[in-house]
């Protein structure tokens, strides 16, 4: 039972191949490294003791996906190749309609012709846009204030027509909440390009000393210490939530969307608080103005998940904080010391 899973040399992927490939599924890894190494591939077949077949390519190109239809008989797809940089969406929207729209067009019709139809979509809660209530569930109305969220929601749409004009397609779209974390044997994780975005990748290079300080995007939030809250989701949980809607995939034909997340919101405070205990390091912050496009506070409900799937997730922040600790402690520069 061959799953390719496009986007599998990133920061979800790998961790998902590894669980895939412990619950015995043959895996096909296509990624054209645009923001991966091959290193984590190579560390990902030490920690499974397998080899995996790694196939260099882009999702824009069809050829390079018509070879790996041709050659392996690929029964569905976990979809995770995409560009996830908020900001650079906003500088580049076109390269970001591009690589995430046209990118899944093609896989969409290379699937058809090789009578593939069975896909799982990383989409995101940024879907749910500044959501009026929470906890979030699954029937929120969407809307997206940037082109990366745009994108997602637009693959959402036209998923959604793909099955509406065949319903033979199997299409289950899971929508993350804030993935954090890394894999327990500090070997993989999430590398980021540059300064990081992110809070939690930002929060482990402070604590390792490669940053000053950390910048607290505001603290004026109607939120109880008044910074913004999340549904932080360990990235091993988030994997093992694909190899649940892969169990769940064949038994039905239709879309589905799925929430993943723990349901509990932390503040940036508290994530800092966890990461100092976790790490016995002093990360400083500075409180700052808030950051353009941010909301106050986003976590999911997770009970459609729980129900559908028998899935949730089980690990706490201070395994997320541990787990990052020890990727981040090992590798100070990501995979770059390796490549
Ligand atoms: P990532 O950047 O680590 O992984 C994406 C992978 O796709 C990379 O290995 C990259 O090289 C590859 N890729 C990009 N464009 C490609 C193309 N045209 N052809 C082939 N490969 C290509 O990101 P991630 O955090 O692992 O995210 C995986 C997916 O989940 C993305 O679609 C992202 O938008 C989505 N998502 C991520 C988050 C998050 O916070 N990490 C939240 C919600 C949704
Ligand atoms: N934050 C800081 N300082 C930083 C970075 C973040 O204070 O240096 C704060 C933010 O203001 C926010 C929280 O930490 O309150 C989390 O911020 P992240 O950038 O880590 O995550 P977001 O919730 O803003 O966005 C993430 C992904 C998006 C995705 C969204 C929903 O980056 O791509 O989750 O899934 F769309």
């Amino acid at each position: 039972m061959k799953i390719l899973v496009t986007g599998g040399a990133g920061y979800i992927g790998s961790h998902t191949t590894i669980l895939l490939m412990e619950a015995g599924y043959e895996v096909i890894v296509f990624d054209n490294f645009s923001n991966a190494s091959k290193e984590s591939i190579k560390r990902v077949e030490k920690i499974v003791g397998k080899d995996i077949t790694l196939i260099e390519g882009d999702i824009r190109n069809k050829e390079d996906l018509q070879k790996v239809f041709q050659s392996h008989q690929i029964k569905s797809v976990i979809h995770f190749a995409g560009l996830k940089a908020v900001g650079e969406s906003v500088e580049q929207p076109l390269k970001y309609y591009d690589n995430n729209i046209s990118g899944t067009i093609n896989l969409c019709e290379v699937m058809t012709e090789n009578n593939c139809k069975s896909i799982i979509f990383s989409s995101s809660a940024t879907v749910y846009g500044e959501p009026k209530t929470t906890p979030i569930d699954e029937s929120f109305p969407t809307s997206a204030t940037n082109p990366y969220g745009r994108s997602k929601l637009f693959i959402e749409e036209m998923l959604r027509d793909l099955y509406i004009s065949d319903s033979s397609w199997k299409i289950v779209l899971l929508r993350y909440f804030n993935p954090v974390g890394a894999h327990e044997s500090g070997t993989i994780g999430e590398d980021p390009n540059g300064i990081p975005n992110n809070l939690v990748p930002f929060i482990a290079q402070t604590a390792v000393g490669k940053r000053d300080y950390l910048r607290v995007w505001g603290d004026d939030y109607n939120t109880p210490d008044g910074t913004g809250v999340r549904d932080y989701i360990h990235v091993v949980d988030l994997a093992k939530g694909h190899v649940k809607a892969l169990e769940k995939i064949d038994t039905f034909n239709k879309v589905m969307t799925i929430n993943l997340g723990t349901g509990n919101g932390y503040s940036v405070l508290d994530m800092v608080q966890a990461f100092e205990k976790a790490s016995e390091k002093k990360v400083p912050y500075k409180i700052m103005p808030r950051r353009a496009g941010d909301i106050a506070t986003c976590y999911a409900d997770p009970a459609y998940a729980k129900k559908i799937l028998n899935w949730e997730a089980k690990r706490t922040i201070k395994e997320m904080c541990e787990d990052t600790w020890r990727w981040q402690k090992q590798n100070p520069n990501g995979y770059k010391d390796n490549e």
